[in-house]
């Protein structure tokens, strides 16, 4: 008989056990107070991401294989032809293009494809397309006197 009445006190782990049940619900409880602000409004979270959605897309704007040959001299070519670094015939310089311009407009886009002498193939520019080289030196030609037509970007 007194064992009997002894043995909910004597159980060691019954105490931790029912203080435990609560405990969870609370985290429980706290853990969905803290989630709740994430589901409810996926308005708000788009605007949260918005400003990093709209940088890529600007980034993206000019894809490879698009770009004109006015956008590619800019970014690529002017860095040596502008000034004429290493020896490259600059810009505008009719002169410096006329032999250049004679060679036809085939030869002068391979060179600028291959690479010649002190120029790099493709003037550096490693994701340009053989089309985008093309159009550049179309266009950087035309500066020192060419006609050449610069191939149409497709729309
Ligand atoms: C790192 C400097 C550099 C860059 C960048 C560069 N070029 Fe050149 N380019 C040269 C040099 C130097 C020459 C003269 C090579 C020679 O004949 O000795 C040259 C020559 C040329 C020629 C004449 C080739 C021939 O057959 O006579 C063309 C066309 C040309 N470049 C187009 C381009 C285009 C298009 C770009 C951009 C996509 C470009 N270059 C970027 C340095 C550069």
């Amino acid at each position: 008989m007194s064992a009997l009445r002894h043995r909910p006190t004597r159980s060691p782990d019954s105490l931790p056990r029912r203080a435990a049940l609560p405990a969870l619900a609370l985290i429980a409880a706290l853990l969905g107070a803290c989630s709740q602000p994430q589901q409810g409004d996926p308005e708000a979270r788009a605007s949260r991401i918005e400003p990093v959605a709209k940088i890529s897309l600007k980034v993206q704007k000019v894809a490879p294989g698009s770009r004109t040959g006015e956008q590619i001299y800019q970014g690529t070519c002017a860095g040596c032809h502008a000034a004429g670094a290493l020896g490259a015939p600059k810009t505008g310089d009719a002169a410096a293009w006329a032999p250049r311009i004679a060679q036809g407009f085939d030869t002068l886009t391979k060179n600028a494809i291959g690479g010649i002498r002190q120029m790099p193939p493709r003037g550096g520019g490693a994701d340009l397309t053989d089309t985008e080289v093309q159009r550049a030196v179309a266009y950087l030609a035309n500066s020192g006197g060419a006609k050449f037509a610069e191939p149409p970007v497709a729309k």
